[in-house]
């Protein structure tokens, strides 16, 4: 379509430029038999012939130097678009063109009419100036405002830009000598003029730069924050239109009346189709939310009634049952045990990277892993070395807990993990019932200690190993 047009233009400038050479070959080569034609059709001779003529030829003149002036501007910026890749600013054409016409116009005029006195013209015109000046204020106000915008480039044709305290967003299409065109995400135009652009604050988005966008969310309390953050951030990356440069961030907003509120910020590839992308990314969370059994937050109120626990009697307690029972220490341990053990056990969760156990702290309860993985380190010159990864069904803090010495290493969550906590009184009664229990624990405390770097060793070993750490043990729980 475009080239289609184009091509008309090139032809009827062909043909006007044609036409105009030959009224003007005419005009300059039948100028005796031109003269007396006005002569002989004049009653009152007032009119001077040569000066019609040359008036004619001015007019045509013009028309040609405006042909002209059209082909420069076409070659000129058409160099440019190919150097450059884009086009060049509507205004800079404009002016270009004003500019080379006036010129070649100024040039033809003092040719035809040698004997007029363009400097006197000038100067006699001032009045004329200042009035002709008030009345164009704005306009030259704005044209004025339009050159400054395209010197300083603050944003170019393509980008997306907000502007003034109105908030005019849109897609910028053009910038004229008068005002810029912007194309609205409703795809309606909003032309702003260039002085009150000039004035105002203006929020641009280049279409070369990677830009940001947020995308609001919520879940329940109830939803963990890691799994929540994991499954969004998976999701809205293989969105389309985001960007893979940059992975999107999921994060706590705010922790609110109705749940917990969450930010996605995402890079788009092309900031013009941030509608549909924002559109885009919602969906993805609302599919990704269902398959991975998150829930959104909606305005509740939920009365609970909290009903005093010294442990896990909930939906779950056949779950923690069965993870203690899996427990090697605890295998010797009846039916009965286990139960009560687990009624006794308090369960925590925590997000990666936590530390759930510190080196040097005090200790009285032991931990087992339900779900997730921790990670046993020592610091090493001040920094932490990992001595084992320890996984669901496997138990840590028990030297603390059963020696009464302080913790022996940092124990720190690899991923979100939840853990049972059972304390000193609970192992208590059971090692009353299960005196065996304390030999395999203090096999197991003198094992681990040999996994530990030489110095923690040294200062924490007990010199006769495993039955100093049973005699230990069944000194500090009061055993006989
Ligand atoms: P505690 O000393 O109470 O606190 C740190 C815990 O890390 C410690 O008990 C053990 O449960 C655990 N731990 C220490 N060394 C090792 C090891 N070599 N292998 C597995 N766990 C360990």
């Amino acid at each position: 379509m475009k080239r289609r047009n184009s091509k008309n233009n090139l032809l009827i400038l062909v043909v006007t430029t044609a036409i105009v050479l030959l009224v003007l070959y005419l005009a300059m080569h039948f100028d005796a038999q031109l003269t007396s034609l006005i002569l002989s059709i004049q009653a009152d001779k007032i009119a001077q012939p040569p000066k019609i003529i040359a008036a004619l030829q001015l007019v045509l003149f013009g028309i040609l130097a405006y042909i002209i002036v059209r082909a420069l501007n076409f070659l000129v910026f058409g160099m440019f678009r190919l150097r450059r890749g884009f086009d060049a600013p509507t205004l800079v054409q404009n002016v270009f063109s004003i500019i080379a016409f006036s010129l070649l116009f100024l040039l033809i005029f003092s040719w035809e009419f040698p004997n007029a006195n363009l400097g006197a013209l000038f100067t006699t015109s001032a009045i004329f100036g200042v009035i002709l000046g008030l009345a164009l204020q704005d306009t030259l106000g704005n044209f004025f405002a339009g050159i400054s915008l395209q010197a300083d480039r603050p944003f170019q044709v393509g980008d997306v830009i907000t502007v003034g305290t109105q908030r005019h967003t849109g897609v910028v299409e053009e910038i004229t000598w008068r005002a810029i065109k912007l194309r609205t995400f409703q795809n309606h135009v909003v032309l702003i003029n260039n002085s009150s652009a000039a004035k105002e604050p203006i929020e641009v988005c280049p279409r070369d730069n990677l830009n940001a966008r947020l995308v609001l969310f919520n879940t329940l309390y109830t939803d963990s924050p890691a799994k929540t953050i994991h499954v969004v951030r998976e999701a809205v990356r293989e969105a389309d239109n985001v960007s893979d440069r940059i992975t999107p961030i999921v994060r706590i907003r705010n922790m609110g009346d109705s749940g917990v509120e969450y930010e996605c910020k995402y890079w788009l590839s092309d900031y013009a189709k941030y509608n549909d992308t924002d559109a885009l990314v919602r969906q993805r969370i609302w599919y990704a939310f269902r398959r991975a059994g998150l829930n959104f937050a909606f305005p509740t109120r939920t009365v609970q009634v909290e009903r005093k626990s010294a442990g896990i009697r909930d939906a779950d307690g056949g779950a923690i049952v069965e993870r203690l029972s899996a427990v090697d220490i605890f295998a010797p341990l009846s039916v009965e045990e286990t139960g009560m053990l687990a009624q006794a056990a308090v369960r925590h969760v925590f997000a990666p990277g936590e530390t759930v156990i510190r080196a040097g702290d005090d200790g009285s309860s032991m931990f087992v892993v339900h779900n997730g993985r921790v990670q046993v380190q020592i610091s090493e010159n001040g920094r932490p070395r990992p001595v084992a990864t320890l996984n669901e069904g496997d138990f840590f803090g028990e030297m603390a807990l059963f020696t009464g010495e302080p913790r022996t290493a940092n124990v720190v969550a690899l991923e979100e993990t939840e853990v049972l906590e059972i304390g000193h009184s609970a192992m208590k009664s059971l090692f009353d019932t299960n005196p065996d229990l304390v030999e395999s624990l203090s096999f197991i405390i003198s094992e681990r200690r040999e996994g530990l770097v030489p110095q923690v060793n040294a200062a924490i070993a007990s010199p006769d190993g495993s039955a100093g750490i049973l005699s230990a043990i069944k000194r500090f729980f009061g055993i006989s």
